[in-house]
């Protein structure tokens, strides 16, 4: 996970700046973190103005917008364009969001643009989630059965089953939440983090389930589930509006009413 560390005493220097084009009436400043591992230099923050009357509204439409008519070498993650695929997750103005819903006038002066926080950086904006995946994949975010399947229908679930993964089923792996809580931070080789552990629970409670013992068993750790201090940086900071800390919660509630069997 270490790989793409900065190397150690990595001071930030001071980067490029792109002016906005002659005649610009409605300029606004970027500011964006730029660090290219290959080239042994440290990381630098590069400024472009742009002109707001020939971009979107969106701060990642600025940042396409440098992309393609500035500089070609800025590197970031983007898909879907609005707020499903979860890849454009930055810190933006000191906040952990995505850049295709963030709005640029929702920013107060200049628009600092960072990629997510205390994760290994592959290039720019771009972090390495190897380890949050591998994490994902841990809790096997699939459904568990032993029980034939129906031969002529699919598992049903009445409406109010269906209701208990409201508030979870949303969630797009973001991991705007997971980067900013100071227990990942500090524990994010062993504990889950918020984003995985909504996940988890959104398995524990789903009618169809048939491994909700195995599942808490998996969880039971001190280390996997129990760093949690309920400090709330994620539900303040999940952009879908989800909230990972109740998830998480819940989750304890489980164990316990587990253990006092
Ligand atoms: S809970 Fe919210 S912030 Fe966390 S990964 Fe899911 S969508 Fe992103
Ligand atoms: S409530 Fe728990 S998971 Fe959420 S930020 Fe705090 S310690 Fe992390
Ligand atoms: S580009 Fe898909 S969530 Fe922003």
């Amino acid at each position: 996970m270490a790989e793409f560390r900065l190397p150690k005493n990595s001071r930030i220097q001071k980067g490029r700046h792109f002016p906005a084009p002659e005649g610009s009436k409605k300029v606004r400043t970027f500011r964006i973190y730029r660090w290219d591992p290959d080239s042994g230099e440290n990381p630098r923050i590069d400024t472009y103005d742009l002109d707001l009357e020939q971009c979107g509204p969106m701060v990642l439409d600025a940042v396409i917008k440098i992309k393609n008519e500035i500089d070609p070498t800025l590197t970031f993650r983007r898909s879907c364009r609005e707020g499903i695929c979860g890849s454009c997750a930055f810190n933006i103005d000191g906040t952990n969001t995505l850049a295709c819903t963030k709005a640029i006038e929702d920013v107060k002066g200049d628009v600092k643009i960072y990629p997510l926080p205390h994760m290994p950086v592959i290039k720019d904006l771009v972090p390495d989630l190897t380890h949050f995946y591998a994490q994902y994949a841990s809790i096997k975010p699939w459904i568990r059965t032993q029980s034939p399947a129906p031969p002529d229908k699919e598992r049903l679930q009445s409406r109010e089953d269906r209701a208990r993964v409201d508030g979870l089923y949303e969630c797009i792996l973001c991991a705007c939440c997971s980067t900013s809580c100071p227990s990942y931070w500090w524990n994010g080789e062993r504990y889950l983090g918020p984003a995985i552990l909504l996940q988890a629970y959104r398995w524990l409670v789903d009618s169809r389930d048939e491994a909700t013992g195995e599942r808490l068993d998996e969880l039971d750790d001190p280390f996997r589930l129990y760093r949690c201090h309920t400090i709330m940086n994620c539900a303040k900071t999940c952009p879908k509006g989800l909230n990972p800390a109740k998830a998480i919660a819940e989750i304890k509630k489980m164990m316990l009413a587990r253990h006092s069997l």
